[in-house]
């Protein structure tokens, strides 16, 4: 049985776990306001807000609820837009009116959950934060601009809002109807009552899965019927700790909550540039670390920027037995990993690169937000006091049937001092480190000069 809370009731289901967050809500609760549009991720009709405890705080997410197993609802509070509809149309569903921000309205339900969602976030509210809330919804009628008006107008409201007690403003001001302040009380009871009924161990069966951003899109059908083994809110998987000087990332700590740490954000003070690349809002608000590796993407984002950081991985078994695996070793083949038969990622470690260590992502791809990469790299270089590379490490996606830690290049530029001149003699052992294939993304010469140029950015930013 799944319990959880759907917008004021508390359900139990005996629903299939691998069966969609979207089937259950649209076709056995009649909830039809939620969209079906791509079932991929890619159009945010399907927009959902995900209310849970993180840090003894309830913290609302949006996902896309075509690609959010039923399993993860578990124990959480899922809002759909009968959840927040009132008598009176919502300040944010107002906005969407008074500045013709609907045509078809077939996007407008999406939009509306993602700028609640933004609401409901604490701190400040610019318009850059509303406009980044909306990076996932996909709208073929507007044009665009009328949503940003409406955006803009959100944001003004909630800038002028006094803070404390955010939820009870937003409430008082009908964002979000007043059940919203007894959910935090109701989901700890509810988790509490959880506890005493523990799941049944599934670690044996077949499908180990994360946020399902991969496994959804690829096996929907398969997963429908099949018993899976839940990494997404294990507890043990969910940290991010720092020890004797190694920054530790629990394999189901999401994009979005890895991007918000604070020690993370010392370590990399340009994250929001590279993590801005990295698919949609809310995606990166389901997508684990876990998942982005054990996927084995020949462009994994997060495969590749923990490839430059040396990274080591804590793999362990249904026994508890652990064993650590140097991520440069991990990757075997085309969507091949080291992983053995009911061995999971618990966690990644690196050491943060010091200060004067220098550390760089680059990604091209066709548009900003929710596109896979064509090429991309990530570089970290340490010089030495006389100016020469003490330490190099370089990887690159979409070059390589599996994310490729750069090793003859890394090894040709050590010792030496990171010049254009150097660079321009390291060519030739970059270009003979891959092996593209032509794609869609991209024909194999395209991607060999894309990566000879985002490895002089690398330089330029040196
Ligand atoms: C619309 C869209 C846009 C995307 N854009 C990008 C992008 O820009 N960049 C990018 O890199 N990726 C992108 N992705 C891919 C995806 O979001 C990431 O790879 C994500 O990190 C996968 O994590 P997950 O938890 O959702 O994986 P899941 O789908 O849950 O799992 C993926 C695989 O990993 C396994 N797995 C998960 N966790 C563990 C673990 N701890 N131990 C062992 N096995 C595990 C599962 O069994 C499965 O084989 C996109 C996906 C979508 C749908
Ligand atoms: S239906 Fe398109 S993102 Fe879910
Ligand atoms: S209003 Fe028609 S798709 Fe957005």
């Amino acid at each position: 049985m799944i319990q959880f809370i759907l917008n004021q009731h508390t359900i139990q289901t005996g629903l299939p776990e691998g069966s969609t967050v979207l089937d259950f809500v649209r076709y056995h609760k009649r909830f039809s306001g939620t969209k079906i549009g791509c079932r991929e991720g890619d159009c945010g009709a399907c927009t959902v807000l995900v209310g849970d405890m993180e840090n003894d705080r309830l913290v609302y997410r949006s996902m896309t609820s075509c690609l959010m197993p039923l399993r993860n609802a578990r124990g959480k509070h899922i809002v759909t837009v009968e959840g927040i509809n009132a008598e009176q149309l919502t300040p944010v569903q107002q906005a969407m009116v008074d500045t013709n921000g609907t045509q078809c309205g077939f996007c407008t339900i999406g939009f509306v959950m993602s700028l609640t969602g933004f609401a409901l976030e604490n701190g400040e509210h610019p318009y850059e934060k509303a406009i980044a809330a909306i990076d996932g919804n996909i709208c073929r009628c507007t044009g665009y601009k009328s949503i940003e008006r409406a955006a803009r107008i959100i944001s003004d409201q909630l800038q002028n809002m006094e803070k404390p007690n955010h939820l009870n403003l937003l409430i008082e001001q009908g964002f979000v109807p007043a059940y919203f302040s007894t959910i935090e009380e109701r989901l700890l009871t509810l988790k509490k009552e959880m506890a005493a009924l523990p799941e049944i161990s599934s670690a044996t069966q077949a499908y180990a899965i994360g946020g399902g951003t991969d496994l959804m899109v690829q096996k929907p059908e398969t997963l429908k019927h099949a018993a899976l083994h839940p990494l997404f809110d294990r507890e043990a998987l969910n940290t991010i700790a720092w020890e004797h000087g190694q920054l530790h990332i629990g394999a189901s700590v999401t994009v979005t909550q890895f991007a918000e740490n604070e020690r993370v954000r010392v370590a990399f003070p340009q994250l929001d540039k590279v993590v801005k690349l990295l698919s949609s809002t809310p995606i990166r608000n389901m997508a684990t670390m876990g998942g982005n590796l054990v996927n084995a993407s020949p462009i994994g984002d997060m495969s590749i920027f923990f490839l430059a950081l040396d990274s080591t991985l804590t793999l362990t078994d249904a026994q508890g037995n652990r064993r650590q695996v140097p991520l440069k070793t991990f990757f075997k083949a085309y969507k091949k990993t080291d992983l053995l038969p009911r061995e999971i990622i618990e966690r990644i470690s690196f050491t943060p690169p010091p200060p004067g260590t220098f550390f760089n992502f680059e990604k091209v791809c066709k548009r900003t937000h929710l596109d896979i990469a064509s090429v991309n790299t990530a570089c970290q270089m340490r010089l030495a006091p006389d100016g020469t590379i003490a330490e190099i490490h370089l990887a690159a996606g979409g070059v390589w049937p599996f994310p490729k830690y750069l090793e003859q290049t890394a090894a040709f530029l050590k010792g030496k001092k990171p010049t254009h001149e150097l660079w321009a003699a390291a060519e030739s052992v970059l270009q003979s480190d891959i092996a593209p294939i032509s794609d869609v993304r991209g024909s194999e010469a395209y991607k060999r000069l894309l990566l000879s140029k985002l490895f002089l950015a690398h330089l330029m930013k040196v």
